[in-house]
């Protein structure tokens, strides 16, 4: 007989659990505001689950076939985050894609009929994306991020203008995202069109801004990708709160940022600050 572990004690569904929480702590994910698809290796999941035993089949409207046979845990479409950590069963979903990848297995979780999150064709074309300029690349995190949204409404939408803005909030924003972020348009959301927008600046970024909506965040590790977010909209904090205090009278200057980048051994997107003197 195979005795399986009990899966709550799984490493990745803790990080779920801890990660979702948190994200609803911080009002980042208001009701069902936001969704975190984390890829996973068949040995994480093997201790706990029958791999051969599909709960149920949900066809899905894009081409995923990059992605067959790849296991994700990921959230549910209309689940609160806020009530993941008391409910994972109906609020999480453990599943996989088929080989022609028209279909997704669901192997655990998603209790009551639930359905992965609506953005899945953003996660996973932001996934193909990703695992081909960063083969350990993992987690996905969308989310509600409040003073970033509000930079959407009164802060320029051009790319190179918000990323040097954030740049110099904060001194650790040039270290943690030297490539800057990117924006799309605003677009419907749940689409296969947004998806693809999306996974086209995954190509260079690893966040993408929804405007007027949210963040999209990707990375190697679930504490990387919810810390890339972070400091992002911690950044956009900051400079909601200069510009309350009457605007910028002093800031870090485009040389400060390039030794800085120096020092830190990361490259500065190309076309954001000043040429070094
Ligand atoms: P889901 O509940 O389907 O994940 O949607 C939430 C959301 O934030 C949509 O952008
Ligand atoms: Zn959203």
């Amino acid at each position: 007989m195979v005795v399986q572990l009990d899966i709550l004690s799984a490493k990745f569904l803790q990080e779920m659990m801890k990660t979702t929480a948190n994200l609803y702590r911080l009002g980042w994910d208001e009701r069902n505001g936001g969704n975190i698809t984390y890829l996973l290796k068949e040995e994480e999941i093997s201790p706990y689950l029958n791999l051969n035993h599909v709960i149920r089949r949900v066809p899905i409207k894009f081409d995923a076939s990059e992605l067959a046979g790849k296991y994700f845990i990921v959230t549910g479409s209309g689940k609160y985050f806020k009530n993941v950590m008391d409910d994972p069963e109906s609020n999480l979903g453990i599943i996989r894609v088929t080989k022609d990848g028209k279909t997704i297995e669901i192997l655990w979780g998603l209790e009551d009929n639930g359905f992965p999150t609506s953005e899945l064709p953003t996660h996973f074309m932001g996934h193909i994306q990703r695992l081909k300029v960063d083969p350990n690349h993992r987690v996905i995190i969308h989310c509600h991020a409040t003073h970033l949204i509000g930079m959407t409404f009164t802060h320029p939408l051009d790319e190179i203008a918000f990323s040097k803005t954030l740049w110099k909030m904060c001194t650790e924003c040039i270290v943690v995202f030297p490539e800057g972020v990117g924006i799309i348009p605003w677009m419907v959301p749940g689409t296969d069109s947004i998806g693809r927008a999306t996974a086209e600046k995954m190509k260079d970024v690893r966040l993408v801004l929804w405007p007027h909506h949210g963040i999209f965040g990707a990375g190697t590790t679930m504490d990387e990708t919810f810390g890339l977010i972070e400091t992002a909209e911690k950044a956009a904090q900051v400079y909601t709160i200069v510009c309350t205090q009457g605007g910028v009278k002093q800031t870090i200057t485009d040389q400060q940022l390039h030794d800085l980048a120096k020092a830190f051994g990361v490259v500065p997107r190309p076309g954001v600050l000043e040429l070094e003197s």
